[in-house]
C-alpha cells in the first residue's frame, strides 16, 4: 500500500466503523432468518401424556382413562399412537378436571375472587446476571402450569421481545412497545401494546430502543412536576389490563435507572437473580445498597412501599465449580431464607436453545441428550414450582 494514498485516520476509522456495521446488522438479519421463523409462524410444539401429567397433577392412568370415557377433548396422535397435546388442549382438561374432578379448584391455580394481579420484577443491575433467562422461563412455565400470564419486557435492548420471535428494531421501530403506554405525552392504554404470543395463556407487551426515551423524560417530568409521576406510570397502566391476568412477569434492564424503579414500584414481588461470583455478588450488593437508598428517599417523599416477598435466584451455577459453591454457600448464610433452595443450574441446554430463540419448554425434547434435558428440567421445573409457592403464599394459600 502507498503511504501518500493512506486517508486520513479518522475518515478511515469511520468508513470501516459504519461498514463493519452494516455487514453485522445484514449477518445478523440473516442469521435471525434462519435460525427462527418470523413471529407469526413461530409455533409452540406439542406435549406427550408424561408432560400433561407433571403440568396437571392428573395421573397418567386417569389421562387415559378419562380419554376412554370421552371426557377429554380427542387430540392428535403420533406414528405410534401416542397422544399429543397443544398448551390449549392442556388448558382445556385443566378446566374439565376444575368442574368434574374431585377438589376441582385444585387444578386452577391462578387468582381466585379477591386475589390480588400479582406483579413480579425480575431484577439485578449486573448485566448478564440471567434477567431475561429467568423472566421467560418461569413466565413460559407457569403459563404452562395454567397460570394467565403478561410478560412486560423493560428493557431497551428487548431481548425478551426478541425471544418471542420478533425483531424489535424492524416490528416496533415506530412504536408498539411498553413504552407507549408509559410515556408522559399521550401515553396509549396498555392493551394496545399488548400481544398474543404463540405460547396459550402467555402475552407480552415488549420493548424497543425507543423505551431508553423514558429516561430523560422521567428526568424531565420530575422537574416539571408532571403527572401522575414515574412511581404510579406502570401501575396505573396495569388497571386496565389486571382481569385478564393472575401474573406479570417483567424483565428489567441492567441499571438502577427509572426504568428499573418503575418495575419495582408496580411490583408486588421481586426476585433478584445473581450467579454465585465474587464480582457478580459484590455488585449485587451495590445494586442492594443503591435501591435501598432510592426506595428509603422515596418511601420519605410519598409514604411506605409494600412489596409481598423479594427472593433471590441463585442463577447460572455450577456446582462442581468450587469457588461457585462456596460463594452460594454464603449467599445462604446472610440472606437465609430469601433465597430459594433450588438453583438454576448452568447448562448448554439453556445456551443452546437460546441460540434459536427457544427456551428449554419450546425445544424439541429429541433435540438434546435426555440425560441434559433431564438435568436442566428438573432444576428450572424446581425453581418455577418453589417460587410459584411464594406466590400462592401471597394469596393467603399454602400448597403442600
Ligand atoms: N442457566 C443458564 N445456563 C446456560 N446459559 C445461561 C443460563 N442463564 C443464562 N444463560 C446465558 O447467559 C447469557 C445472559 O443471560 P441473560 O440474557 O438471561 O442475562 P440478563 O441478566 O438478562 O442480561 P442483561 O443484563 O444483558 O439483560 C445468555 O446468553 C444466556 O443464554
Ligand atoms: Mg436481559
Amino acid at each position: 500500500m502507498s503511504t501518500s494514498s493512506k486517508p486520513a485516520a479518522s475518515e478511515s476509522v469511520a468508513a470501516s466503523i459504519a461498514s463493519n456495521a452494516i455487514r453485522l446488522s445484514e449477518a445478523l438479519d440473516n442469521h435471525m432468518r434462519n435460525s427462527f421463523q418470523p413471529e407469526s409462524k413461530k409455533t409452540l410444539r406439542k406435549f406427550q401424556p408424561a408432560e400433561v401429567s407433571e403440568l396437571t397433577g392428573i395421573s397418567m392412568s386417569n389421562l387415559r382413562t378419562r380419554h376412554q370415557e370421552g371426557d377429554f377433548p380427542e387430540v392428535e396422535t403420533d406414528s405410534r399412537g401416542r397422544r399429543l397435546y397443544s398448551a390449549a388442549e392442556i388448558d382445556q382438561i385443566r378446566h374439565i378436571m376444575a368442574k368434574t374432578g374431585r377438589n376441582g379448584e385444585a387444578y386452577l391455580p391462578g387468582r381466585r375472587s379477591g386475589d390480588a394481579l400479582q406483579v413480579i420484577s425480575i431484577v439485578n443491575f449486573k448485566g448478564g446476571s440471567s434477567k431475561t433467562t429467568s423472566a421467560i422461563h418461569l413466565a413460559q412455565r407457569y403459563a404452562l402450569r395454567g397460570y394467565r400470564v403478561l410478560a412486560i419486557d423493560m428493557d431497551p435492548q428487548a431481548s425478551l421481545t426478541t425471544m418471542f420471535g420478533y425483531r424489535p428494531e424492524i416490528e416496533f421501530a415506530e412504536g408498539g412497545t411498553i413504552y407507549d403506554a408509559i410515556k408522559y405525552e399521550e401515553p396509549v392504554p396498555l392493551s394496545q401494546v399488548i400481544r398474543k404470543t404463540y405460547f396459550h395463556n402467555l402475552d407480552l407487551a415488549p420493548a424497543g430502543l425507543m423505551l431508553s426515551e423514558y429516561e430523560t423524560e422521567t428526568a424531565y417530568a420530575l422537574q416539571h412536576k408532571i403527572d401522575p409521576p414515574f412511581t404510579q406510570r406502570l401501575a396505573i397502566a396495569l388497571d386496565e389490563v389486571e382481569a385478564n391476568y393472575d401474573l406479570v412477569i417483567i424483565d428489567c434492564p441492567p441499571q438502577l435507572g427509572f426504568t428499573t424503579m418503575t418495575a419495582l414500584l408496580a411490583s408486588t414481588g421481586l426476585l433478584i437473580t445473581v450467579v454465585p461470583s465474587m464480582l457478580d455478588v459484590a455488585s449485587m450488593a451495590q445494586f442492594l445498597e443503591m435501591a435501598g437508598e432510592t426506595v428509603r428517599a422515596l418511601e420519605e417523599a410519598a409514604g411506605p412501599i409494600h412489596w409481598n416477598f423479594l427472593k433471590f435466584l441463585i442463577a447460572r451455577y455450577e456446582p462442581t465449580d468450587v469457588p461457585q459453591s462456596q460463594m452460594a454457600g454464603f449467599l445462604r448464610s446472610i440472606l437465609l431464607d430469601q433465597v430459594l433452595t433450588t438453583p438454576m443450574l448452568k447448562s448448554t441446554a439453556i445456551s443452546d436453545a437460546g441460540m434459536t430463540q427457544q427456551t428449554i419448554y419450546e425445544i424439541e425434547p429429541s433435540q438434546v441428550l435426555k440425560k441434559t434435558l433431564d438435568r436442566i428440567l428438573e432444576s428450572v421445573n424446581g425453581v418455577t414450582d418453589e417460587f410459584e409457592k411464594v406466590i400462592q403464599k401471597a394469596w393467603a394459600r399454602e400448597t403442600d
